[in-house]
């Protein structure tokens, strides 16, 4: 085969990834959705090498961008080993995502997960997919989680004898039917461009005086949530979710040095959340990453119940309105 075609969705997680050692190994185990609108589509095309060394295009959205292409060729110079092929062929690529650029959504897990599958396929043979999570990792940490369909946890613990730090697993046999279609609706506080790196980010635990209490609180944060999500219990998965969101950002205010990334607006969202959950009693919940934006998180069978609620007081705080309304999806498809 000399050219082959994935798409690879984002993903969101429940019990948050923040602090890694050796070589992009988490702190502590996490959990996520795997989103199903927001995701990458990558085409990977061999051809005869001409150039010595590693030989790389990279084309974003149809333009050449050598920013991303010296990315590529630094990652595929840590993958010789795991694929000769790079070493002796071209690589001509082209990656668009289905999300606005500026929409503040991150696309390395799904960009890294697009391009895993590409090389794992590219030879042929169904992908294996933890291999594909092993590579993606090596790319960015969290890309790992995006190659499983709907609920992948990443990161060893005890509760799950075949986790490991190395590759993601897929869990979603094992959660209730009503986490297998979640919808997440991405509300953009802003879309400006992030003022910590994620490598900067997870640098920052290194040094965090909370960081030993935080590992243990996401270790046991993964058990109840995985409980709660097994029961089919929404509350107790709102309460753990939220908290992780928060942690994740109180983690970020008290580093040195420190980070606000909320907006006002993102508090407004939180508030007026909380404030239609209480009124109404509608399982409706929010999510962080490491930015402003909020992903709000509800069963499916509750969507056209609330849809007015969302267009009327949560559209009007957005960024000239955007909004990107995802779901738990299938996971990497080829395309
Ligand atoms: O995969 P990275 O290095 O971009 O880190 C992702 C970190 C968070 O999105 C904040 C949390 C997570 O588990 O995805």
């Amino acid at each position: 085969m000399n050219s082959i075609s994935y798409q690879a969705p984002s993903n969101i997680a429940l019990v948050k990834y923040w602090g890694k050692q050796g070589n992009q190994l988490p702190l502590n185990p996490s959990i996520s959705f795997t989103l199903s609108a927001c995701r990458t589509e990558t085409k990977m095309a061999l051809s005869e090498k001409i150039e010595s060394g590693m030989d790389v295009e990279l084309f974003f959205e149809g333009k050449r961008n050598e920013v991303f292409e010296r990315k590529i060729i630094a990652f595929f110079q840590k993958l010789e080993g795991d694929f000769p092929f790079l070493r002796e062929h071209k690589m001509v690529i082209h990656s668009s995502n289905t999300f606005p650029h500026s929409s503040g959504i991150a696309s390395s897990a799904s960009s890294m997960a697009a391009l895993a599958m590409c090389l794992c396929g590219i030879e042929g043979g169904e992908v294996d997919l933890k291999k594909a999570s092993y590579i993606a990792r090596l790319g960015s940490g969290s890309a790992c989680r995006s190659v499983y369909p709907q609920i992948a946890v990443w990161g060893k613990n005890n509760t799950i004898s075949n986790s490991s730090d190395e590759y993601a697993i897929p869990y979603a046999e094992e959660m209730d039917e009503v986490f297998h279609s979640f919808c997440d609706t991405i509300l953009i506080a802003s879309s400006g461009e992030k003022s910590v790196s994620s490598r900067a980010g997870h640098a920052l635990m290194d040094t965090n005086r909370f960081a030993k209490q935080r590992f243990a609180q996401a270790n046991e944060n993964l058990i109840n949530l995985i409980g709660a999500m097994r029961e089919g219990d929404l509350e107790r998965f709102g309460e753990i979710v939220e908290e992780e969101a928060l942690t994740l950002h109180a983690l970020m205010m008290t580093s040195n040095p420190s980070f606000i990334l909320m907006k006002p607006a993102t508090l407004l969202m939180i508030d007026e959340i909380r404030k239609f959950r209480e009124d109404t009693k509608h399982s409706v919940y929010f999510t962080l990453d490491a930015g402003p934006n909020i992903h709000l998180l509800y069963p499916a069978s509750i969507q056209s119940a609330i849809s007015p609620w969302i267009d009327e007081k949560l559209k009007p705080l957005c960024e000239n309105g955007i909004m990107i309304k995802d779901q738990v999806g299938h996971g990497p498809s080829t395309i």
